[in-house]
């Protein structure tokens, strides 16, 4: 899985719940943290591995410097015992049917007990490395954030606390967490959002009281915001544009029941996640359109929205800490690319708002240029847009909109800004 990851792009997360479904809990709960913890420091092993190796390895044989990368995050992280890594991983080789990298494995990973400090101090020398992300990302975040950057590359590989929304169309926050101390569950209330809660047991989602009966989603606390920031009006048209797999749809469906709610994702296969989502937290009555937002014509009725949101498609580097992966997914080149195609759809959805009406433009990137840039170039060309100030005490104030860094808040990082058409 992981050097599916590396080579073909692939998602982590995805790859691991499929696997997961067929292991008892310990099992799933080991897999998931060797593989998120792998891919987590997989840019700081590989600064290890690099050094033990005589020459770079061949793009096929990616699977055998993975597998290093692997070996040394149970010996450096997980405290796995030497001895056990060494033999085991060595033997793997087999398995993969790789059995000339048996002895390459084993003198490695041997020569790294020798001589540990040392090669991890040449490791950490890089800060790119010491933090494992790619040049790219670290020169991008020092850019951004001077001041911040250090406090932000270090949450991105910390552990991401399990955040729920209670569904309060059912309970309230206070008889929830009563629930879960009943449970003998530590949680406590989370530092942003009117309705979350952080959970510090470590607990399966499924397991928690109540999850069958859709009393709450799982959702970080800044995602919890961008619902409070449209505060949807009792028999308003709302358009979620980009909604799967639906954490603000549901959001949105149950701060106010009474809306019109309209919600849009180009992906099918991650719309029947929207559709599962509302039905287990009993949100009924939501139109759900599979087609491309910035394609009017193929979804919408003419009948303009009183509120939007546009939770932006991004480079999602707000969710690092959660999705580990990201730093092998992503290149500098997509931002290029996400900023013209966040600007196309505002530009586009902006329509089929009323005059009057709001819409609330949201990314999980951290990076202005997908940010308050977008929106800069929006206001620019819209004569009849305004921006909104939040009023807020949270995250960052930019010049346009605000920004919650990653570990701001013990929350992801999240961009927002409110425009009004005039
Ligand atoms: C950041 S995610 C949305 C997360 C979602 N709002 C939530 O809270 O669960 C962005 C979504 O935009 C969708 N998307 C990307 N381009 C789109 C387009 N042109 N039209 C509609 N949806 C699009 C992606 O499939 C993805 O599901």
């Amino acid at each position: 899985m992981l050097t599916s990851v590396v080579k073909d792009g692939k998602s982590l997360g995805e790859m691991i719940r499929s696997r997961q479904q067929s292991l008892e809990a310990r099992e799933a709960a080991r897999l998931q943290e060797i593989t998120f913890g792998t891919i987590r420091w997989s840019l700081r092993l590989d600064a290890v591995v690099s050094q033990l190796l005589k020459k770079p390895m061949r793009n096929k044989d990616t699977d055998v410097k993975v597998l290093l990368w692997q070996a040394l995050y149970e010996i450096i992280y997980m405290r796995t015992p030497d001895y056990a890594v060494v033999s085991s991983y060595a033997a793997l080789t087999n398995k993969m049917r790789k059995g000339w990298a048996k002895s390459l494995v084993n003198a490695s990973l041997r020569e790294f007990l020798r001589s540990r400090e040392q090669l991890l101090a040449n490791a950490d020398a890089s800060p790119p490395s010491r933090h494992s992300v790619p040049e790219w990302l670290y020169s991008s975040v020092s850019r951004d954030w001077p001041d911040q950057a250090e406090a932000c590359l270090l949450s991105f590989n910390k552990k991401a606390p399990l955040v729920l929304r209670v569904n309060t169309q059912q309970l309230s926050r206070d008889d929830y967490l009563a629930e879960l101390t009943a449970a003998d569950i530590d949680a406590a209330v989370a530092q942003l959002g009117n309705d979350s809660i952080a959970v510090s047991s470590g607990v399966r989602v499924e397991a928690l009281p109540g999850f069958e009966q859709g009393q709450f989603a799982v959702q970080d606390s800044a995602a919890q915001l961008a619902a409070e920031l449209l505060k949807p009006a009792a028999s308003e048209r709302v358009l979620d544009a980009c909604a799967a797999p639906g954490g603000k749809t549901a959001h949105l469906a149950g701060l106010q029941p009474g809306i019109h709610l309209t919600a849009i994702d180009n992906d099918a296969h991650r719309l029947t996640r929207v559709e599962e989502n509302l039905q287990r937290l009993g949100h009924d009555g939501v139109t759900l359109h599979c087609a491309d937002a910035a394609d009017l014509s193929s979804w919408w009725d003419d009948v303009p929205f009183n509120a939007i949101l546009l939770d932006a498609p991004c480079s999602a580097l707000g969710v690092l800490r959660r999705h580990p992966d990201i730093r092998h997914l992503r290149r500098d080149t997509d931002i290029n690319v996400l900023a013209a195609t966040q600007l196309r759809l505002l530009k586009t959805l902006w329509p089929t708002l009323a005059r009057g009406g709001r819409l609330v433009y949201v990314t999980c990137s951290i990076l202005k240029q997908e940010n308050q840039q977008v929106v800069a170039e929006f206001l620019r060309g819209q004569a009849d847009a305004a921006e909104v100030d939040i009023d807020a005490t949270w995250g960052l104030k930019c010049q346009h909109g605000r920004q919650i860094l990653p570990g701001q808040h013990n929350s992801d990082g999240f961009y927002y800004a409110i425009l009004a058409r005039q």
